[in-house]
């Protein structure tokens, strides 16, 4: 069993625009459409962080993947991970973008790809396109997350 429990909330969910701005994560698009959030929730029903999806043609961008700072290095950030992952309902490849957490997610199953193997419609994302800097390390899941 899961150390957390997802639960969908609105992009305009004051919890998650505050964690993330905290975690110097973008919040300009987080109340667009074509995005689907959650916070997480431990065994003793406090949030222990957020997790989003968008959608961008077939594919998904994981996104806006945080663990309040005072409950991290607990292993929650890999639960808060597989969970949004495993609540997906989709054909298509999953990818990321990030600054400052490639290991950590290179741990569950995902790795680097150069932007040129990209799909056009994740690139456009904003996250991809504007909010990122071009240092971002892109990264697409390749081992189903168990
Ligand atoms: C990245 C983040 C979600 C990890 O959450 P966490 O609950 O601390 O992670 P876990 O406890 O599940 O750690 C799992 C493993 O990843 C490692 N890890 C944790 N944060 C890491 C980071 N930022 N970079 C590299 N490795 C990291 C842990 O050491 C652990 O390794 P181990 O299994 O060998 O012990 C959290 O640090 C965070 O919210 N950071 C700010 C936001 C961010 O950068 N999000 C990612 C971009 S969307």
């Amino acid at each position: 069993m899961s150390a957390i429990r997802l639960e969908p909330i609105a992009g305009s969910d004051l919890g998650l625009k505050v964690a993330l701005t905290n975690a110097h994560l973008p919040t300009d698009d987080i109340e667009d459409e074509g995005r689907t959030f959650f916070k997480a929730v431990s065994a003793d029903g406090r949030i222990a962080g957020f997790s989003g999806i968008e959608r961008c043609g077939g594919d998904c961008l994981l996104r806006s993947v945080v663990v309040l700072p005072d409950r991290r290095d607990e292993g929650l950030g890999r639960a808060v991970v597989e969970e949004t992952l495993a609540n997906l309902d989709h054909a298509g490849d999953i990818f990321l973008a990030t600054t400052s957490a490639a290991s950590f997610f290179a741990n569950i199953g995902f790795a680097e790809v150069q932007r040129a193997s990209v799909p056009a419609a994740v690139l456009a994302t904003r996250q991809l396109s504007s909010i990122c800097p071009s240092s971002a390390t892109i990264m697409k899941l390749i081992t189903p997350s168990t």
